[in-house]
């Protein structure tokens, strides 16, 4: 069973109450409940973790090294700005998908660069919590196709 790494950034875990206008009416806790069903079937255990600390998220994904099979991530406004965490997933070197509940190439310039992109598989923006089951799919896809 292939073992992944669910991370949520910063203010993620006010989701439902932070700008539901941009981000919806999802929790983080129903996000997860939404991926644990969106796993059955998948043969994938999912393990979650939130943060609004960089260096806590980074020692994250640290920890995933040898332990992990891929990372899904929502980094938050680190997205856009964490050379350290993009570091991090590079040194890992896990598959990652990276995932936004916004379409983040449609709002402030400063939200259309992912500084961590370049080191993950792939990018889904704007989906709403659908973007989290949507990069699990991905994710599961990119781990079946490639060992
Ligand atoms: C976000 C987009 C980021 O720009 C923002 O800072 C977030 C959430 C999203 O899921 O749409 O915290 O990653």
């Amino acid at each position: 069973m292939k073992q992944i790494l669910v991370l949520h950034g910063p203010n993620l875990n006010m989701l439902g109450v932070r700008e539901p206008g941009v981000y919806g009416n999802v929790s983080m806790d129903g996000i997860n409940r939404r991926l644990d069903a969106a796993a059955e079937g998948l043969d994938v255990a999912l393990e979650y973790f939130q943060s609004n600390h960089e260096g806590a998220l980074i020692d994250r994904i640290h920890a995933a090294y040898g332990t992990k099979d891929g990372i899904l991530i929502n980094p938050g406004a680190f997205t856009h700005y964490s050379y350290a965490i993009r570091d991090a997933l590079a040194a890992v070197a896990l598959p990652v998908a990276e995932v936004h509940l916004s379409n983040i190439h449609k709002r402030e310039t400063f939200r259309h660069t992912s500084v961590t992109a370049p080191v993950c598989v792939g990018q889904i923006s704007g989906f709403g919590a659908y973007s989290y089951e949507l990069g699990l799919l991905a994710l599961v896809h990119y781990l079946k196709e490639n060992g």
